[in-house]
């Protein structure tokens, strides 16, 4: 198993040595095209009219203040540590290696915790959270999305795991940690050996439901129904159900398998076109799963990889319930899952794939929801449509059905669901990230965090990546916001018109398309919008994962932050900067709204930061609680 040959290898020199670029074909004649495109859209964009990309429900720049921000606007920040306006502060909630059992050792910052102390403590990499009540108890709920080599095995030689142990190790810190907690005293903390607590792992058994259940491309030696799987990881943002159930979404799950095959096409044991398109490959990204765990090595259980890449549904009251896979909702690198409850009771479903050139989807239930009715159907039976944009501002939904796209059943489509999309000619986004739903009106928003591939090269089906409607750059090193209003209010009809919120840019860099639109300025810039979420208010609030460098494309831009914006002036502001190295992800709010929790995702992931402890301390991923001084509302 080559599971360490990409050690060093960033994710996306990774994505380049999987993919490279092809030396001279028909895509640089279409880059040529979109060149001159851009210039009509860049100096259209550059002075803040939409009318071209659009609806325009934008207005123009929103200067004046408006009442809606309880705060003012904070500088950017390179500390190793957070910051939040004057009048607000930040506490730490729990921190990755925090034990959840009183059974269960403080973190250890010599060694970081073997395999048994981490599976009875709080997961690493915190992601996308959410917030639940229950029977006087406050529960938590959030994902643990993945491990970074450096920080978890950084005692190591080369910061390589020297055991198998270390490697399950890496392993136990994945999943969600589902935790209760509690306000003593004015100050949140997790609290230990709570009934509700619960480890969700790799290891722990799943259901697979819906249309793929059962196919033969989801049956193993382990599981010949195909109907029951193990473990969930990489669970990247997170969605909840009009019910109070959790959904934990599956992005990356292909980095975690390889092949103890060598790869060559006529050999059967092969990495397949199908493994392909995920990114499935004979190397893994250094998690070394398959030494300790023979079903992620792929030459020898090739269905494995069908069985991860959904939305998993989680009972947060319930700690001895079996997690669901929901495969109506389609297979992909999910981000997100933005439930919304139609007028007529349909549960509508939106949700991105990202990665570079991949789409946007939206899932309707067939059956209606109302408080009490049996919910189990609602995310078995109903159609999955993937999104196309049009340059004038309107948008299709179309549905994936064996007509539509021409594939043989409902259960294929729902588990090569990226072939489904390319084959109905959806639209190419740049990297679909969080999907947001505004509360007071019918509009919802999602990020496109970045591209640099838009314009350069196809997606990893090879479809077409020229810059389109909603993507108007080549090489989009900053990202963008893009907003659709279903037709007549109604989210299950098929037509829609979008524009963009926002695109983020570079106004003290850049004067053409790549400095921003005219919402954004020298005092508020950031760059990869990804975590999206409304409050009860109506604010959106926007989390980056992008660029720290603070030089070149990125000066002046610091450390990844956290903004709010005002959907109807466009305006926006700074509200929180993270620690160094760090991603914000995650957010949720007290049932009494005056608390908002936010999380911070592997500070020092290139090893600056020893946030939050400070002086050598290992930097470890937690999640903070924001407060107001006067304890007022914060959401
Ligand atoms: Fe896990 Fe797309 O962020
Ligand atoms: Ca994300
Ligand atoms: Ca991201
Ligand atoms: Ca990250």
């Amino acid at each position: 198993m080559k599971d360490t040959e990409n050690h060093t290898l960033s994710f996306d020199e990774f994505d380049e040595k999987i993919n490279p670029r092809p030396e001279e074909c028909d895509f640089d004649r279409i880059v040529e095209a979109a060149l001159s495109r851009r210039g009509f859209l860049g100096g259209v964009l550059a002075f803040g009219s939409f009318a071209a990309v659009g609806g325009s429900l934008v207005p123009g720049v929103a200067k004046a203040a408006s009442d809606r921000f309880a705060f003012d606007q904070i500088g950017t920040s390179v500390a190793d540590d957070v910051v939040v306006p004057a009048g607000y502060k930040a506490e730490i909630l729990v921190r990755w290696g925090d034990p959840m059992w009183s059974d269960a050792p403080e973190f250890d910052h010599a060694t970081r915790g073997t395999a048994a102390s981490q599976e009875r403590a709080f997961g690493d990499n915190t992601d996308g959270m959410d917030v639940f009540s229950h029977n006087g108890k406050t529960l938590l709920v959030v994902n643990n999305e993945y491990t970074n080599r450096d920080i978890l095995w950084g005692n190591n030689p080369d910061a390589k795991p020297a055991s198998d142990d270390d490697i399950a190790k890496g392993m136990m810190a994945h999943g969600v940690s589902v935790v209760e907690i509690a306000n003593t005293d004015g100050k949140w903390h997790i609290v230990k050996d709570s009934p509700y607590n619960r480890r969700i792992t790799p290891k722990t058994e799943m259901a697979i439901t819906g249309p793929a259940a059962g196919h033969d491309l989801m049956k193993t030696d382990a599981d010949p129904n195909g109907t029951k799987t193990l473990g969930t990881w990489n669970n990247c943002g997170n969605g909840t159900t009009p019910w109070g159930t959790y959904l934990a979404c599956e992005e990356n799950f292909n980095g975690y398998f390889s092949s103890s095959e060598d790869v060559q096409d006529d050999n059967p044991k092969s990495i397949t076109p199908a493994m392909k398109r995920y990114g499935v490959n004979t190397s893994d990204w250094g998690y070394g799963w398959a030494k300790i765990d023979e079903r992620f090595d792929v030459a020898k259980h090739p269905n494995e990889p069908n069985r991860v890449g959904y939305v998993v549904e989680i009972d947060p009251t319930d700690p001895t319930s079996t997690p669901k896979k929901r495969t109506a909702l389609g297979r992909f690198k999910h981000e997100n899952a933005e439930a919304v409850v139609n007028n007529d009771g349909r549960v509508v479903i939106y949700m991105g794939d990202d990665e570079r050139g991949e789409f946007l989807y939206r899932y309707v239930s067939d059956g209606v929801y109302a408080p009490g009715v049996d919910t189990n159907e609602l995310m078995e039976k109903g159609t999955l449509s993937v999104a196309k944009f049009n340059a004038n501002g309107t948008g299709t939904w179309v549905a994936l059905t064996p007509e539509s796209t021409g594939m043989a059943s409902q259960a294929e489509i729902q588990i090569h669901t990226r072939q489904a999309a390319s084959a109905v000619g959806a639209t190419t986004m740049d990297r679909p990230e969080w999907v947001a739903a505004n509360p007071n009106v019918a509009e919802v928003y999602c990020c496109l965090t970045n591209n640099k591939n838009r314009g350069v090269k196809p997606n990893a089906g090879g479809d077409d990546t020229s810059v389109n409607g909603p993507n108007p750059r080549e090489k989009n090193n900053y990202g963008q916001i893009v907003r659709w209003r279903p037709d007549g209010g109604d989210h299950t009809l098929p037509g829609f018109t979008w524009d963009l919120y926002v695109l983020a840019g570079n106004p003290t860099v850049h004067s053409d398309a790549y400095r921003g639109s005219a919402n954004v300025n020298a005092d508020n810039m950031f760059n990869s919008p990804d975590g999206l979420a409304f409050d009860d208010n109506g604010l959106l609030w926007i989390q980056t994962d992008g660029s720290y460098k603070n030089e070149g494309d990125f000066a002046g831009q610091g450390n990844n932050q956290m903004l709010a914006g005002d959907p109807v002036t466009g305006e926006i502001r700074r509200f929180l900067v993270g620690p160094k190295e760090c991603e914000v992800t995650g957010l949720t709010w007290s049932p009494d709204r005056r608390t908002m929790f936010v999380g911070i995702q592997h500070p020092g992931e290139r090893g600056d930061s020893h946030w939050p402890e400070g002086g050598e301390s290992v930097p470890r991923s937690a999640i903070i609680a924001v407060t107001r001084e006067d304890g007022g509302l914060v959401g």
